[in-house]
């Protein structure tokens, strides 16, 4: 099977499979508990239908849209996600140059193995660092001001993920930052020795947002640790309203799914919310992130840039989310198996194949652009 042979997510997941370590492939692949919020997110889409319009004259398509301020070639972004380097050598670079070939943004991750220096550099797309809130305040202050510095234009903080989610997959391996594998793990990366081939002979696997501030080198501090000890569980609005006010320019929120918090983001001043359940990986058994998408969008209207993440693995569901009132789409694992695939290549294959979706989408519902698509283009099945 090669980069050629895919078209879809399976194919690149599959691929992902037979190309990474066992305990790497399920720390992508899995989620919390039963992971049953993580098959919700994407089933959910399929309980509801697109409603085509005909003879609409269509075509020009454009793709592009607007949030918090910055204009997208496409209506899909790249989600922040964490430790990129373990799943092809090229990690953040890979996706940052594909990323801008298309037009589009993507969220660097506080635990991302390049530095927010180096991207902003480098790579001209708006810039997002996606931050989590530490027990220390000047910790997260002299973070903020280092984003500011190197040019970040969107922050957006996870507030998801105060304590980590029970991800059993990786309870079994042993995977873990640093590598604590069980001998089960151990085994799986024998029989993978390319991946360990090509990850020894490449730059060495660092944690530069975090560095300066986390010893995690000699195996004191693991990630596990990191958010088990160093995070902050007694994060409130209160704070979070003073760190908007320090940041002074657009905030969003990540991983809100009640109405209540949408409009408490809107009252201290977000620029955004993503409606997101960190891909099922954080609290299994909550409600998928499409499902809840009206419902928040009902509550903040325009008062906001509601984006959403979750599940999403084909331009329809792209389209149905546009249509509840999204603003723009995260991908998450749609990206990561082509990286872990083919590094770049697999990930400007996957983006494409994602926009020409889209865009074949787009036509068959009879619209020419994005704002076109509204409620009236879809139906829930009961
Ligand atoms: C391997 C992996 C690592 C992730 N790391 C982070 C992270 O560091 N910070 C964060 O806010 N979200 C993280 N996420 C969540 C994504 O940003 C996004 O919310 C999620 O992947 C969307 O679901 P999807 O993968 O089904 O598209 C991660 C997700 C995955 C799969």
């Amino acid at each position: 099977m090669r980069l050629n042979d895919c078209f879809n997510f399976h194919d690149f997941r599959e691929l992902a499979r037979r190309r990474l370590p066992g305990p790497i492939f399920n720390y992508i692949d899995g989620a919390a508990d039963d992971e049953t919020t993580y098959r919700r997110n994407t089933a959910a889409f399929e309980e509801c239908d697109l409603l085509p319009n005909v003879l609409r004259g269509v075509d020009q398509v454009d793709l592009s849209v607007t949030i918090m301020g910055q204009k997208l070639q496409v209506p899909f972004y790249c989600s922040p996600t964490a430790l990129q380097r373990l799943f092809h050598h090229q990690g953040e670079l890979a996706v940052a140059h594909a990323v801008q070939k298309f037009g589009t943004m993507f969220g660097l991750s506080s635990l991302g193995t390049v530095s927010l220096e180096d991207l902003s550099s480098n790579f001209s797309f708006p810039q997002v660092y996606q931050f989590y809130f530490h027990k220390d305040r000047g910790l997260n202050k002299a973070m903020l001001d280092r984003a500011k510095a190197a040019g970040v234009r969107i922050m957006m903080l996870t507030v998801d993920s105060i304590t980590g989610g029970n991800r059993e997959r990786d309870l079994r391996t042993g995977f873990a930052i640093p590598f604590r594998l069980t001998l089960a793990g151990m085994t799986q990366f024998v029989v993978k020795p390319r991946w360990a081939i090509e990850y020894a002979r490449h730059e060495k696997f660092r944690l530069p947002q975090l560095e300066n501030h986390v010893a995690m080198s000699g195996s004191t501090t693991s990630i596990g640790d990191y958010f088990t000890n160093m995070l902050d569980p007694a994060m409130s609005w209160s704070d979070v309203a003073d760190m908007v006010k320090h940041w002074g320019d657009k905030f969003c929120l990540k991983g809100v799914m009640s109405p209540e918090d949408a409009k408490r983001a809107v009252d201290i001043g977000c620029a955004g919310i993503v409606v997101s359940n960190h891909g099922g990986r954080q609290l299994d058994g909550s409600r998928s992130s499409f499902d809840q998408l009206a419902e928040i969008v009902g509550i903040v209207g325009d008062n906001i840039d509601v984006l959403l993440d979750g599940g999403v693995q084909r331009g329809t569901h792209v389209l149905k989310a546009l249509s509840l009132g999204a603003k723009a789409i995260g991908l998450g694992r749609f990206y990561l198996f082509p990286l872990a695939a083919a590094g770049q290549p697999g990930v400007e294959r996957a983006l494409g194949l994602m926009r020409s979706e889209i865009e074949r989408a787009m036509r068959l519902m009879g619209c020419s652009s994005i704002a076109q698509l509204s409620r009236n283009n879809v139906r829930f099945r009961n």
